[in-house]
C-alpha cells in the first residue's frame, strides 16, 4: 500500500451508526430513530444540506471530552488501515459550543488522540478548525478568537457547510485574522457551488487548497489558473455520488481532471456516510476503471505534497 495523506475529512462525518447509538445510550440522549435500521434508511441524501441536517442531528450525542476523543481514535483507527500515513481532519466547534458543549472540552477530546496518532497508529496529524459557512463572518470570527484564546493545537482554518449563498468574500476578515496568525487557510469551493466561488476562495481568501473544486471544470480559465500555480483539490468521489454533485462514479470527473494536470487528491469528506473511507474511495475509482497503477502513485504522491506535514515527514512519506 502506497502512504497517502487524508486531507478532506470531517471527524463529525466519521460517526458510523453503532457509535451514534453507543454515545447516546453512555450519555443518556434519547435518539429520534427507532433503531439502527431506522438511521441508517436515512442515508439517501438529495443534495448538501439534506446531509448536513441529518449530520449535525447526529453530532447532538456528543457531551465530553470523552466522547470527542473516541470519534478521534476511532476515525485514526480506519484510517491507519487503509494506508493512511497523514491525515489533516476538519473539526466545525460552532456545532458543539452552541449545543452547550464547552469549547475547551471539545478542543481537548480531539487534540489528545491527534497530539499522540503518529505514536499510536503511525498517522501524523493536524487538526484544521473549520467554520460553518451559513453561520456567518461574525461567528466565524468569534470562534476563531475564542479558538486562539485557548492555546489549543490546530495547524489552519477551513470553511465548509452549506455552500451556495455563502460566498468565501464573506470571510476575507477571518482568513485575513487567520493568516496573520500563522495559519493555513482552506476552503470549501466549487461542490455545490459555482466556480466564482472558487476564484474567490484563491483571490480573496488565499488559500492554500480548495476542498472539492469539481466544479472548476466549468471554468477553462480557472482550470489554467489551477493547473498553473498546482493548486491541490481535495476530491471526494462517493462524498460527490451522494451528494448527487455528480451521477454516479462512472462519471465522475476525476480522470479528467488528472488529465487536465490538476493537482488532485482523492479523500472521504464524511465517509460514515458516504459508504466509505479512503481506501473505499479509491476501490471505487478503480472498480470504475478510472485509474492505472500510474495515476494511483500520482494520487498518493499529490496527497503527501499537498499537505502541511513538515518537510521531514515529507520525505519519509514519499
Ligand atoms: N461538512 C461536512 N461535509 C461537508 C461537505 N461535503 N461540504 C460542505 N460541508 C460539509
Ligand atoms: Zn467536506
Amino acid at each position: 500500500m502506497l502512504p497517502i495523506a487524508e486531507l478532506h475529512l470531517h471527524l463529525e462525518g466519521t460517526l458510523e451508526p453503532e457509535t451514534i447509538f453507543a454515545i447516546a445510550e453512555r450519555n443518556g440522549v434519547e435518539l429520534p430513530y427507532a433503531d439502527l435500521e431506522d438511521l441508517r434508511a436515512r442515508y439517501a441524501f438529495s443534495d448538501l444540506q439534506s446531509f448536513l441536517d441529518l449530520c449535525y442531528a447526529n453530532v447532538a450525542v456528543l457531551r465530553t471530552s470523552e466522547d470527542f476523543a473516541d470519534m478521534t481514535t476511532a476515525y485514526l483507527d480506519r484510517a491507519a488501515a487503509a494506508g493512511v500515513r497523514h491525515a489533516e481532519v476538519f473539526l466545525n466547534p460552532q456545532a458543539h459550543v452552541e449545543r452547550g458543549v464547552p469549547l475547551r472540552d471539545v478542543m481537548a477530546g480531539v487534540t489528545g488522540p491527534l497530539s499522540e496518532s503518529l505514536r499510536t497508529h503511525g498517522v501524523s496529524s493536524g487538526l484544521i478548525v473549520a467554520f460553518l459557512r451559513d453561520e456567518g463572518e461574525e461567528s466565524a470570527m468569534a470562534t476563531l478568537e475564542a479558538v486562539l484564546a485557548l492555546d489549543a493545537p490546530f495547524i489552519g482554518v477551513g470553511l465548509d457547510s452549506a455552500e451556495v449563498g455563502h460566498p468565501p468574500s464573506n470571510f476575507a476578515r477571518v482568513f485575513e485574522r487567520a493568516r496573520a496568525e500563522g495559519l493555513h487557510c482552506v476552503a470549501h469551493a466549487g461542490e455545490e457551488g459555482p466556480p466564482s466561488y472558487i476564484w474567490e476562495a484563491l483571490d480573496v481568501l488565499r488559500v492554500q487548497r480548495i476542498d472539492h473544486g469539481i466544479r472548476c471544470l466549468e471554468d477553462d480559465q480557472l482550470v489554467q489558473r489551477l493547473v498553473q500555480d498546482q493548486v491541490p483539490l481535495t476530491v471526494c468521489p462517493l462524498s460527490n455520488v451522494s451528494l448527487k454533485v455528480v451521477n454516479s462514479i462512472a462519471s465522475h470527473p476525476l480522470p479528467m481532471m488528472l488529465e487536465r494536470g490538476l493537482k488532485v487528491t482523492v479523500n472521504s469528506d464524511d465517509p460514515a456516510y458516504f459508504g466509505g473511507y479512503v481506501d473505499d474511495n479509491f476501490d471505487a475509482l478503480m472498480g470504475a476503471g478510472h485509474l492505472c497503477a500510474a495515476d494511483v502513485a500520482t494520487l498518493a504522491r499529490n496527497s503527501i505534497d499537498a499537505s502541511f506535514a513538515d518537510p521531514s515527514r515529507k520525505r519519509q512519506l514519499m
